[in-house]
């Protein structure tokens, strides 16, 4: 019957139709797959199919159309495949470099790392912690009153509208995580980004990163802080270093002091710096305060201790001439191509 032959040649087209790039098998797609595709027009002729035929109509049309697909799927994942093997031809894995820029230490790493370095090699140890802190960490455990000002929503990212979620607003969290965790002697570094809730400007972020430092031990005394704070000076800053220490306040360290690290006034960078003075702060410091011991568990009877945090974007800023702090969380190249890769 000519309408049987007519299915038979539609297979055979399907089978024979020329595929070489994505334009022409759309044009397949359409012929044979689409809405107005040349296979339902002939299944419609059924009609004229006598009755005992009709069955075996019906699956040869279904034949051609299972083809059509067939041959489409295979040969969408054989122009993919072709694809992909184009784009390795071209590829050479063995050229030389065009000699790319291969990317640098940002400033703060480059001062974190240096620091790091210069305790391990007097036996601290990296101690890395958490940046979501609860509120007995960063505050209740370092000794820091329920209305103490540092407290208040103006300085602390709370998150979730909780009291007990937050930021840490510095690394000594980490020391009361230590402590609670460890048993003395414990020298620690902890190096890390915290958070305060201050308006952006030239001098000021809303995140910054610290070095903690903590050292507990028998018999551990304000002489032992001043000389491994004198010992850092002198690393970070030169053989020649002074340092002064200024009595200060911390609710967790009891003294507390201030280090400054004598810069000078010789030239008109120094004196901007030191705002005339000379000298430049660089940490926080103080003899751990019996009462923090006695929050993690460690007897102040027994143990005595000494913590200091520093600031580490006011020594990068210092170290490489920045002015603006901002240039330090922007990621602008043109900024961050200044900085060599090492350390
Ligand atoms: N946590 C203090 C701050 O952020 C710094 C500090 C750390 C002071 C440890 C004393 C001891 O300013």
């Amino acid at each position: 019957m000519e309408i049987f032959d007519q299915v038979e040649k539609l297979i055979g087209e399907i089978n024979a139709y020329p595929i070489s790039n994505a334009e022409e098998l759309e044009q397949f797609r359409i012929a044979y797959l689409g809405s107005k595709n040349s296979i339902k027009p002939i299944f419609g002729r059924i009609k004229d199919v006598p009755n005992e035929r009709k069955k075996e109509f019906g699956q040869k049309v279904n034949e051609a159309k299972q083809t059509a697909e067939a041959r489409f799927k295979e040969l969408q994942s054989s122009l993919k495949n072709a694809g992909t093997s184009d784009k390795y031809k071209t590829f050479d894995p063995t050229l030389p470099m065009d000699g790319e820029w291969e990317g640098s230490r940002h400033p703060v790493s480059i001062v974190m790392n240096k620091i790091i370095h210069v305790f391990e090699k007097i036996g601290f140890e990296v101690a890395e912690e958490r940046e979501i802190e609860d509120d007995w960490h960063n505050f209740t455990a370092m000794n820091t009153p329920e209305d103490h000002p540092a407290r208040d929503m103006q300085d602390t990212f709370y998150l979730k509208d909780s009291k007990s979620s937050l930021l840490r607003t510095h690394t000594s969290s980490v020391q009361a995580r230590v402590m609670t965790s460890q048993k003395p002697p414990i020298r620690i570094i902890a190096p890390g980004r915290v958070y305060r809730n201050e308006t952006i400007s030239a001098r000021s972020h809303c995140q910054f990163h610290q070095v903690e430092g903590l050292y507990i031990d028998k018999n551990v005394s304000f002489a032992d802080m001043k000389q491994t704070l004198l010992y850092f000076a002198r690393e970070m800053y030169g053989a020649d270093t002074d340092i002064r220490l200024r009595p200060s306040f911390f609710p967790f360290t009891e003294p507390s002091a201030e280090m400054d690290v004598w810069m000078g006034t010789d030239t008109d960078a120094t004196k901007r710096l030191t705002k005339g003075t000379g000298w430049l702060e660089v940490l926080g410091c103080g003899m751990v305060d019996p009462n923090v011991l006695k929050n993690c568990d460690i007897d102040p009877e027994v143990y005595s201790g000494f913590a200091f945090g520093i600031g580490i974007e006011r020594t990068a800023m210092q170290k490489y001439e920045i002015n603006d702090i901002r240039l330090l969380f922007e990621n602008d190249l043109r900024f961050l191509k200044q900085f060599s890769s090492a350390t």
